[in-house]
């Protein structure tokens, strides 16, 4: 059945027309116009939004606002948070929410109220942190525990890897010493590394998979399972022991836990409703708990509620994610820009890039609608990004001189610093911050408005000019604090749930991966095997055939 797509509906129309009548006009003549920022700005939840360097104007803006009303979008948000089945093709909610709900709150899903299991699991997670940090939690031998290997991949590493590095100045200070790690690639790279510096006594596994099924982490895991065993097992009694004291299992498949060998009392689970990129709220980010303490895994779920209530209370036009919705779809859909780079101006946000561009990617790499068919527009951008000072040495030249058209998310805590103690060492780290902020201001000043950023604009060979009308959005944080972050995240989920709601796709499955982890396994098989190459592409044919020749050699 064919139904009306968006692209058809007169709030399309109505911008496609008005981005024939915008699309020459440059950054620079669009600041000419006072009142910019102040307009085009907003704060919520700890978070302030600078929009300004968009290529809109109000009238842009007004009509974007028309197409999220005529997509439904305030609809689809109420549907979100109440917990109804958004993710239609798996028929299931996607409550990712009702994670960061406070213990008081009720959600009633399929009759029952969500809101004591995901406290009664947070209970769980805070009895296990507590044991780690005060040193009972002990190996096989009887030794505390020193170290922690999160074993997991996608949703199940990028979450807690991103958020413990972030808040790694939270670590709690008088606790048993304990180290947090993460061990995601199917090649062993990362967990061969810490087989050879780790010491197997001391050492404890979280084997995270929503699905228990990802060969990434179970082939890591079972990595990990024969070198506690061969060096912690002298009788047969030992290797139950070895089991319950070096692995703690998180999953959405007790069964699956069991049947791997995960002691019952560490089997932290979470449920069908929460999607793989969106599970770091609940039991998916122990790692985070350990690194940081519960107290403060507490204050990112809060900072992501208040993000969540100001989604679920605001009006459109002053709704961050609705805006930083809409700034993305008339890029991408009015003004041709399909490339999206995410730059952070500090540190500690090294795996935000990457953790977004899961989150965007995966949830809105689509291109058939919630009605069956191909869209006739464009969907997720490709995304990607690095810590903005760097890239500043590295990718940046195409963002200034290159020939393509790339949409820029600036991300900078506005405070940083203060709090340290000695005064010297205090002094020269704010001055670095005041550096890193100026970088991070004037390249999204340079970017908007190319040449008219110099003031002594004198002719200058083609070669030093600088095109600029490359649109940015800078986010900035008062602090990076757990409340501020859980925010951020909240934001960035919330942007590609309004995204996915005017493509009409749905951002919470991923059946796109799916073909390649077949094809895999059979591949596998014929290199195992050394049976049925013949039936395989040449090329394909041709590179198995060379790995053969190089093992024989
Ligand atoms: O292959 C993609 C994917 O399913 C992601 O969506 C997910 O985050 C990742 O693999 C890991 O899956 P699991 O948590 O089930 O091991």
């Amino acid at each position: 059945m064919s139904t009306t797509m968006i692209d058809q509906h007169p709030a399309w129309q109505a911008l496609r027309e008005h981005a024939d009548t915008m699309r020459d006009i440059h950054l620079a003549t669009l600041f000419r116009e006072p009142g910019r920022y102040p307009d085009f700005s907003r704060r919520a939840a700890g978070l302030m939004l600078d929009l300004s360097k968009q290529r809109w104007r109000h009238e842009t803006l007004d009509k974007l606002l028309d197409l999220a009303r005529a997509a439904g979008v305030p609809e689809a948000i109420a549907r979100l948070l109440a917990g109804e089945r958004v993710n239609i093709s798996e028929d299931r909610p996607a409550l990712h929410t009702a994670l960061r709900l406070p213990a008081e709150a009720r959600l009633v899903v399929d009759g029952e109220d969500v809101v004591p299991a995901v406290h009664a699991t947070l209970d769980r997670m805070a009895h296990i942190v507590e044991q780690c940090h005060a040193g009972q939690w002990r190996g096989a031998t009887g030794k505390a525990v020193t170290d922690v290997v999160n074993l997991g991949v996608g949703g199940s590493d990028l979450g807690p890897l991103m958020v413990s590095h972030a808040l790694a100045d939270y670590r709690p200070r008088d606790i048993h010493p304990l180290e947090v790690h993460f061990a995601s690639t199917m090649d062993g790279s990362q967990l061969a590394d810490y087989l050879t510096r780790f010491n197997p006594e001391t050492t404890l596994f979280v084997l995270s998979s929503k699905s228990f099924t990802t060969v990434d982490t179970l082939s890591n895991a079972r990595t990990a399972q024969d070198w506690l065993m061969s060096h912690l097992v002298n009788g047969d009694g030992d290797r139950d022991l070895v089991q319950r004291q070096h692995f703690i299992g998180v999953s959405a498949s007790p069964e699956k836990m069991s049947e791997w060998g995960i002691a019952e009392r560490n089997q932290l689970e979470f449920w069908e409703w929460v999607g793989g990129r969106y599970s770091l709220w609940g039991a998916i980010g122990l790692p985070i708990a350990l690194a940081v303490g519960m107290d403060n895994f507490r204050a990112l779920l809060a900072g992501a509620h208040a993000m969540d209530r100001h989604f679920a209370e605001a009006e459109l036009e002053s709704n961050l994610p609705v805006l930083l919705a809409l700034a993305g779809i008339w890029n991408n859909n009015f003004l041709d820009i399909r490339a999206h780079s995410i730059l952070p101006y500090d540190g500690r946000l090294e795996f935000f890039a990457s953790y977004l561009e899961q989150l965007e990617m995966e949830s809105n790499g689509k291109s058939v609608t919630n009605h069956g068919e191909l869209t006739r527009y464009s969907t997720c951008p490709v995304l990607w990004g690095q810590l903005g000072p760097n890239a500043q040495h590295a990718f940046y030249q195409l963002l200034h001189q290159g020939t393509q058209a790339v949409e820029c998310d600036f991300i900078a805590p506005m405070r940083r610093y203060d709090r340290v103690e000695d005064e010297a060492t205090r002094r020269h780290l704010k001055n670095q911050h005041r550096l890193t902020l100026a970088n991070c201001f004037a390249q999204s000043r340079v970017l908007m408005l190319g040449d008219e950023a110099i003031d002594d604009d004198g002719p200058r060979p083609s070669h030093k000019r600088y095109r600029g009308n490359q649109p940015s959005t800078t986010v900035l944080l008062e602090r990076l604090t757990p409340e501020t972050l859980g925010s951020l995240i909240a934001l960035y989920e919330h942007k590609v749930f309004v995204q996915a709601t005017i493509w009409d796709i749905n951002p919470f499955d991923q059946w796109g991966v799916e073909l390649g982890k077949k094809i895999a396994t059979q591949t596998e098989r014929v290199l195992a095997s050394r049976e049925g190459v013949e039936a395989l592409d040449e090329s394909s044919r041709g590179l198995i055939e060379a790995v053969w020749e190089a093992e024989s050699r």
